[in-house]
This record gives structure tokens, sequence and C-alpha cells, in this order.
């Protein structure tokens, strides 16, 4: 079949994209152990497994030459004292890079390169972010209660490796102290093996 050129709308108050091929739900359960707190999570997952964040995405072949985007939508919430985020991920094909636009709220991407580099980055209405090719990357919502809200995009062929992060963390956590968003080391985060 013939591609022919296409648009989507992004409207207030929602920005759920006006068209779209997929949408993906993630609860607390497909969180299981990336939080700090166990107990806390534990305690909210016996009550409800609540949908943590969504994605919606626009299907395009996984190739090179096209660019895959969408849009995320990372709720407010908070297990313990660290604030509702996404799983986070590397892409599969390493060397690939990201651009994120925030539309809504407020949060923070959390950023890490394999060879020790770190990064966290504000999100807040009108913030376009660049996710640097071979970092991992995770969004958080640090606030009360506005949805988190950006438009991402990234090479056709990036793929995704969650695998990395669900064994290893991130090596930073965004958690609350004193009413406010803290960046913190997570004493979690397990040392890369180097060969
Ligand atoms: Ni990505």
């Amino acid at each position: 079949m013939k591609a022919v050129p296409f648009s989507f709308r992004l409207d207030v108050p929602d920005f759920i994209p006006s068209a779209y091929d997929n949408h993906i739900t993630r609860t607390l359960t497909a969180m299981k152990g990336q939080f700090l707190d166990q107990a806390a999570y534990d305690h909210m997952l016996a009550q409800v497994d609540s949908i943590l964040y969504e994605v919606y995405e626009i299907r395009r072949p996984e190739n090179s030459g096209e660019v895959l985007h969408g849009i995320s939508i990372v709720h407010p919430g908070k297990i313990g004292d660290e604030y509702a985020m996404t799983k986070g991920h590397f892409h599969s094909v390493l060397e690939t890079a990201e651009v994120y636009h925030c539309i809504k709220g407020h949060g923070y991407m959390v950023m890490e390169s394999p060879n020790g580099d770190w990064a966290v980055e504000e999100l807040r209405p009108g913030i376009i972010l660049y996710v640097l090719p071979c970092w991992a990357h995770r969004s958080v919502n640090v606030s009360p209660d506005e949805d988190l809200i950006t438009f991402f995009a990234f090479p056709g062929h990036a793929g995704h490796d969650y695998g990395t992060i669900e064994q290893r963390g991130f090596r930073k956590l965004v958690v609350e102290r004193d009413g406010k968003p803290a960046i913190i080391d997570n004493p979690r985060w397990v040392q890369a093996e180097t060969s």
C-alpha cells in the first residue's frame, strides 16, 4: 500500500493524539523492583494495580529512515518518597538519540551513559530535550496533581532495551525531600561488569 504524508492533532486539555496506532499502559506490576521503597510498592499494589503511565504510539516501519514518535503521559503519584516514573531504557541500537518536547506538567528526565556520566534535566511545558546517543532515559513526574505529557521522536531502528535498567536501575533517583524534588544516589544501583 502506498504511504501518504499524515498528521495528527494534540488538543488541550488532555493532549491525547487525534490519531494513533497503539496505546500502551504500564501499571505498578510492570515496575516491580524499580522503586526504592519496596514496602510502599507492595502496599500500593495490594490495593490496586494502578496505571503509572501511558504511551500513544504512531507506528512506522522500524528502519533507520523512519522516525518513531508518539506521546508519553506519566500520571502524578509517589511510591514512598519516590515520584511516579517510566521504566526507562537504553535503545537496543545504543548509538541512537531521542528528542522530547514537554507539553504539560512538571518533571525531570533522568539520564545516564554506560561509561558513568549522568544528567537530570527539568521538564516544563515548552522545553525541548535532546537525549544523547547511548544514554538511557526515564521521565519522572514531580507534580502532585498534574500529568507529565511529552512528545518523543527517535530513529526507527533504535529498538528498546528495558532489561539493562531492570537489572541495574538508574544511578540517580528523584525523591521528595522537605516537600521538594531532590536527586539522590540510588543505593541499589548495580555497577555494570567491565570486561
Ligand atoms: Ni527512548
